[in-house]
């Protein structure tokens, strides 16, 4: 490109008139104000947490709900509230928050324990004593508070997956070992049935109460993203109809608060970068199709080597026949193994493997009779078909086949 015309674009940006207000109200790190159909939820964890401003222990809680349901915000909006009220008034709680899908917060049982201390000024080395005495450390460190202390463990589903229960069982016995301090455990959870296959005596310390944040419906999301695009937009950018897509869109996403606002935000940016003076149905179409190619990229490029293997043996088949069935898809599949140095799984494996895509909406399988050849499974993608290039070069170069 000319030096002439790139400067010409900047020029023409600056006078460009934009859509947005306020960008930043569309992004995951803001924290609006008003949390909007939460009331009851709101409600019942104010009754189980008061306590804790009046030196008893709160009841441990577990709270759970699919993504973008707004466990996080209203979590974090209520403890802020009570720790700016416990040190206005010098009463000695103290609230830990945790991540636990962070790296380095959560790995290991290890680890967690090391970074809780720290919450406490105390520190452990990254690696090397042995888990014993990182208890200890711990214990001691929430000893000297004198306080309740109420940690708050967010996406914990996170946590057993990677360092099993144990840790948790320990956290919740550990009132039975100190005196001077008591500790209340708040665990999060997106994964509405991970509950299920813990331990049933961490189940039962740990959610001596529950609360379940149910998906929103499309007009609860409706009067969310509406208050969202209020903050974020000029008046009258926003075409008839674009806020009920978009909350149409999350209300078959599980309800997912989060992707509503990012489908409108990701819309208003095509809007904008097409010179567009308003919001429209086709930059919504255009947004939903970008944010689904997007997600398939980052699941195809994280799965495990063999999964991929199996992705690609049925983007290759597919894209010469009508039809994968699952025995051509082994073939193929062994054959692709063979050629890069992997070893082969059985095909029933394989068929676990595809059961699991179809969890994740990226495969389809149908089963067709053939008559009198019995009955096979017809696999397909389902998968924006423009998305299948890309996805296909990305399984070829994660498996260094190009
Ligand atoms: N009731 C609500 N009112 C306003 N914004 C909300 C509400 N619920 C969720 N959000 C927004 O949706 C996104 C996801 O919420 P979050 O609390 O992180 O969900 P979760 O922790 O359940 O996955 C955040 O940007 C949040 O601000
Ligand atoms: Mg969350």
């Amino acid at each position: 490109m000319e030096k002439k015309s790139v400067s010409a674009f900047f020029e023409e940006f600056l006078v460009r008139e934009s859509l947005f207000i306020d960008r930043s109200v569309l992004l995951s790190s803001f924290i609006p104000e008003n949390i909007l159909h939460r009331d009851k939820e709101v409600n019942q964890i104010l009754n189980i947490l008061a306590p804790a401003l009046k030196h008893e222990k709160p009841s441990n809680l577990f709270v759970y709900g699919n993504t973008g349901t707004g466990k996080t915000l209203t979590i974090k909006h209520i403890t802020d509230n009570m720790a700016k009220i416990a040190t206005e008034r010098k009463i000695p709680l103290k609230i830990i928050y945790a991540n636990c899908k962070l790296k380095r917060m959560a790995d290991t049982e290890y680890r967690l324990l090391a970074q809780l201390a720290s919450f406490f000024g105390r520190s452990i080395p990254a690696t090397g004593l042995p888990t014993d005495e990182v208890y200890k450390i711990f214990y001691d460190s929430v000893e000297k508070e004198s306080s309740t202390i109420l940690l708050v463990l967010d996406e914990i589903d996170q946590l057993i997956k990677k360092t099993g229960d144990n840790i948790l069982y320990n956290l919740t016995r550990i009132n039975e070992d100190i005196k001077k301090s008591q500790i209340a455990i708040l665990g999060i959870s997106n994964n509405t049935t991970f509950m299920e296959n813990v331990d049933s005596r961490v189940k039962s310390s740990l959610s001596e109460e529950d609360v379940f944040f149910s998906p929103y419906n499309a007009l609860e999301m409706k009067d969310i993203l509406k208050e969202r695009a209020s903050r974020a937009f000029k008046e009258n950018i926003i075409e008839t109809g674009v806020i009920e897509k978009c909350a149409a869109y999350a209300a078959r996403e599980h309800g997912d608060a989060r992707k509503a606002i990012e489908l409108l935000r990701v819309a208003a940016e095509i809007a904008e970068r097409a010179r567009h003076k308003t919001i429209s149905l086709a930059h919504i179409d255009e947004a939903e199709d970008k944010l689904e190619k997007e997600k398939i990229f980052d699941v195809v490029k994280t799965q495990p080597k063999q999964f991929q293997a199996v992705l690609l043996s049925i983007i290759s088949i597919k894209s010469s026949n009508p039809y994968a069935y699952s025995g051509e898809i082994y073939d193929f599949y062994k054959r692709l193994c063979f050629k890069i140095g992997l070893r082969p799984l059985t095909q029933r494996r394989v068929s676990d493997i595809i059961r699991e895509f179809e969890l994740m909406g990226i495969l389809n399988t149908k089963t067709i009779s053939k008559g009198r050849y019995g009955r096979t499974r017809d696999i397909s993608l389902s998968v924006s078909s423009s998305a299948i290039p890309l996805t296909k070069k990305i399984l070829e170069d994660e498996l260094s086949l190009s």
